[in-house]
């Protein structure tokens, strides 16, 4: 971490060019998660783990006992992670890990990191204008009945019966799951606390791509205002799944697919 830190150094951001995707250009046309995130976040993504990515002493310690498969998952999410760093103006150093598994940004950012299969990426951005996000992907298969009634409410498990005869291509259940993971994503760096499946009540929009997630516990301050439920945003495409919250400092953020007109500083 200390030399992630002694490394850290800013240039001018421009969000116009957050996008910047580690795998390949025709892989980079059919990314997934642009279109889900405000033109203040950067991001990369990956749909492989082409070649050992390089880690870190103090991230190589992390996976020292892990299995290739982890190893590489958590080499392609950091060089991600470095990646959209870059566009913010961070030169590359180790992403630590906290108690909790959360990832430990440089001082001033804010972040998450998502894997899973066919696809790694991380999101960033500076933390005087977003106060945490949160990212999750998964790929577009159904949840087990076991897992759907482990993680849902019953009124979301009643939501997502009827947004499956709706719209069959998309399995609501994995979405339910995936969103209530980038919603604790966004939650711990917040709190520092765990927050339960049954502690926020997720309603996809039928209207768009923007969902709501209500806490049923008490939720933190944030700039001087209470937070009482998350929004954010989801996609489906190439067989996989990703949900994406982004909670402003100010009232107002770029909305998501608006990243060629940025506002500048
Ligand atoms: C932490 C958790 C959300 C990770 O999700 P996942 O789908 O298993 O895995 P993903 O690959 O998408 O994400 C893993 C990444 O999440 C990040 N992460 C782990 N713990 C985190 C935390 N406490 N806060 C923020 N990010 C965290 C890490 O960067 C991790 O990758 P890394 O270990 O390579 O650094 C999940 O394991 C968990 O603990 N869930 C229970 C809590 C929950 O989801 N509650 C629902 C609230 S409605």
């Amino acid at each position: 971490m200390a030399a992630a830190r002694a490394g850290a150094q800013r240039y001018p951001a421009d969000p116009a060019r957050a996008f910047v995707s580690v795998c390949t250009a025709s892989e980079a046309a059919t990314g997934l998660i642009e279109s889900i995130l405000p033109a203040e976040v950067a991001f990369a993504e990956a749909f492989h783990d082409a070649a050992p990515a390089p880690l870190f002493p103090v991230e190589e310690a992390l996976v020292a006992r892990a299995v290739d498969r982890r190893r590489a998952e958590f080499a392609t999410a950091r060089a991600c992670a470095r990646r959209a760093l870059a566009e913010l103006g961070v030169a590359p150093g180790a992403i630590g890990r906290g108690k909790r598994g959360e990832p430990k940004w440089p001082a001033g950012i804010v972040g998450s990191i998502t894997h899973c299969d066919g696809y790694r990426a991380a999101a960033v951005a500076l933390g005087n204008a977003v106060a945490s996000a949160g990212i999750d992907a998964e790929p577009n298969g159904s949840l087990s009945r076991r897992v759907l009634e482990a993680i849902a409410l019953p009124a979301e498990r009643d939501r997502v019966a009827i947004l499956a005869t709706v719209s069959p291509t998309v399995h609501w259940d994995r979405l339910l799951f995936c969103a209530k993971e980038a919603v604790f994503k966004a939650w711990f760096p917040l709190t520092g606390c765990d927050l339960g499946f049954a502690d926020a009540n997720i309603a996809f929009s039928a209207d768009d791509t923007a969902f709501t997630a209500r806490l049923l516990v008490p939720g933190p301050q944030v700039c001087g205002r209470l937070l009482s439920s998350f929004t954010g945003r989801w996609v489906c495409a190439g067989g996989l799944l990703a949900a994406a919250i982004v909670v402003p400092r100010r009232d107002t953020h770029t909305p998501p697919g608006s990243r060629q007109q940025p506002e500048r500083p």
